[in-house]
């Protein structure tokens, strides 16, 4: 039977430790992190996350501002928020939730966010720098870099010598992703809806990162014996519970089968997605450092 691997815990821990390195920012230089976060729209699920990331930031000892504008808004409004948030000395971190309703363009809105204050890691800049292998000078993407956390706590910092296999190649998660585990010398497949023979890639991972968003598609077929497999879909799919339907998340692996097979496996909830906002932390407290020319 794998480990079961507590997202939860991992990150209340970590979220500890930002809480105090924060005081003692405060106390020591008078440098209290900022986070903005903008939400545009009602979408539901958006609307939870940017709770519990403001939730965190306020436990963290920040300053936790929102911004919420209505669907209808302009980009150039939108644009004016964010350039506000720019030049506001108090903000270190900017975060707009996505998606974006229509007639949003996502890809010139997260653009205008200045690199410096880029905690989502969406920047060019800061996926130029992931790219290229400079990962400790680049705001890298809040959900990899909670699963590279993971990772690192199951097998170390270097992966040589271990294949990763990523299923999705989306720009948030799959893409890097895979430059994470490349820049620790993994050995990385990067695949996605046009693969052939999904499952017998995927059998070949020590690693396997589950990225599409299709509840419980990775069964125990398709996981090599004693991988770590980090599951990062959020699915809410309907069950039948004693004739009654419930509404549940589920991930994109199916955890038990994985569980019979795997050395360690992320469950759903409670693995990838606590991580996800103890990342933002870590990036918004590094923000504020860097703002201020402090070295941790
Ligand atoms: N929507 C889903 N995941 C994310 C994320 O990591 N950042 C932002 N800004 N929006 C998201």
């Amino acid at each position: 039977m794998a480990t079961r691997i507590d997202g939860k815990a991992i990150a209340e821990e970590r979220t500890a430790t930002i809480a105090r390195e924060t005081a003692e920012l405060v106390a020591g230089h008078g440098v209290r992190p900022g986070l903005a976060v903008v939400i545009v729209g009602e979408d539901p699920a958006s609307q939870v996350y940017v709770r519990n990331k403001q939730r965190t930031a306020e436990r963290c000892g920040f300053k936790s501002v929102k911004h919420a504008l209505p669907a209808d808004v302009s980009q150039n409004e939108l644009l004016g928020v964010i350039g506000d948030l720019n030049a506001d000395d108090s903000i270190h971190g900017i975060l707009v939730q996505l998606p974006l309703p229509d007639g949003l363009d996502e890809t010139t809105i997260t653009q205008a966010v200045l690199p410096a204050k880029d905690v989502d890691g969406f920047h060019y800049v800061n996926v130029g720098k992931l790219a290229a292998g400079a990962v400790a000078d680049a705001f890298v993407p809040c959900t990899p870099a909670g699963c590279m956390l993971m990772i690192e706590r199951e097998l170390g910092k270097d992966l040589s010598g271990k294949s990763a296999v990523v299923i999705g190649r989306s720009n948030i998660v799959g893409k890097p992703m895979a430059a994470l585990l490349l820049a620790a010398n993994a050995t990385v497949t990067v695949t996605h809806s046009r693969t052939s023979d999904l499952p017998d890639v995927a059998r070949q991972a020590d690693i396997l990162v589950a990225a599409v968003g299709r509840p419980n598609m990775v069964g125990a077929s398709w996981i090599k014996p004693g991988a770590i497999v980090i599951d990062v879909g959020i699915n809410r799919i309907d069950v039948d519970e004693g004739g009654e339907t419930r509404s549940r998340l589920t991930g994109d692996v199916d955890f038990d089968g994985a569980m019979e097979v795997a050395a360690a496996v992320t469950p759903v909830p409670g693995g990838v997605g606590p991580m996800t906002i103890t990342m933002l932390m870590d990036n918004t407290l590094r923000a504020a450092r860097l703002a201020h020319g402090i070295h941790a």
